[in-house]
């Protein structure tokens, strides 16, 4: 971590999670130059303050979820994430206009359910954009994402994808490489089978039951012939937990998220979090 660090240690565990606050308003996250956090504004703060509020009325969390929303999609789509050449145009004066001009097509894809929230910030900032949708749920038997549904723009593979979910839970069932250092006492192997027998069981009883299934989508993404690199993933919170378990298996794709919470409780629920995202917005259990 350098000089021009200016951010916030949280402790999460015994894990320091370092936000980097130096490149403009883009955050490298837990040393990660892939995983872009919105510049925390007194703005996106009092937004996100009202939707994790319990209080806070379901018109108003739908309202200022699209507000938020509205800002990922500008910053995934119009801010350096998608590339860009240089265009000159002339201007109704005869002048000359040294511009940009995007490069490549996008598609919106959202999993199912939570994931269609998303569907019309996308639609205001993309003109005609296409829209796919993929349905994974657990499988109760195996505890798996199992994918039940995938529509998608036939050429997809040719375009970038805004993949969007509101809440990055997805379990990684490996450990988390800076944890196991730190307890020596235990053997490693011993330690593996606790964590992964844990991991299963806690998926099991989990019930947002979101586990995995971002890395289900991606694979689903990656099966369709999209680059892995040119899958920008949008969302409202992440666990830290979510961020390791996708990034590790696909490094190559991007982040971009309003807020990195601290972890998650025992039911799987981000904290501090906004409660089960779907139910609140919309208005069903
Ligand atoms: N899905 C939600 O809606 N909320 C969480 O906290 C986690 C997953």
């Amino acid at each position: 971590v350098n000089s021009r660090v200016k951010g916030v240690v949280r402790r999460h565990g015994s894990l320091a999670l370092v936000r980097v606050l130096d490149a403009g308003h883009m955050s490298p996250v837990l040393g990660n130059p892939r995983v872009h956090v919105l510049e925390p504004t007194q703005q996106l703060k009092a937004l996100l303050t009202i939707i994790r509020n319990r209080e806070t009325s379901r018109g108003d969390f739908i309202f200022y979820s699209d507000r938020i929303i509205r800002l990922l999609v500008e910053e995934g789509k119009w801010l350096n994430h998608l590339p860009v050449v240089e265009s000159v145009i002339e201007t109704p004066t005869g002048s000359q206009y040294q511009g940009v001009d995007f490069l490549g097509k996008i598609c919106g894809v959202s999993i199912m359910r939570a994931g269609e929230s998303m569907e019309q910030g996308i639609r205001d900032c993309c003109r005609s954009v296409r829209i796919g949708k993929i349905l994974i749920q657990r499988d109760e038997e195996t505890a798996e994402a199992k994918l039940y549904y995938a529509k998608l723009p036939t050429d997809i593979a040719t375009r970038y994808v805004l993949l969007l979910d509101p809440m990055l839970v997805s379990l990684s069932l490996r450990p988390a490489e800076d944890v196991l250092p730190r307890v020596a006492p235990i053997t490693q192997s011993r330690l593996l089978t606790l964590i992964t027998f844990r991991a299963y069981f806690t998926l099991l009883m989990s019930r947002p039951a979101t586990g995995g299934s971002a890395i289900r989508a991606i694979q689903v993404l990656l099966d369709h012939g999209v680059q892995e690199e040119r899958i920008l993933f949008l969302n409202l919170l992440c666990a830290p937990e979510g961020i390791r378990a996708v990034m590790g298996q696909y490094p190559r794709m991007q982040i971009v998220t309003a807020d990195i919470d601290d972890g998650l409780d025992e039911h799987k629920f981000i904290t501090p979090g906004l409660g089960d995202f779907g139910c609140r917005y919309f208005g069903t259990d």
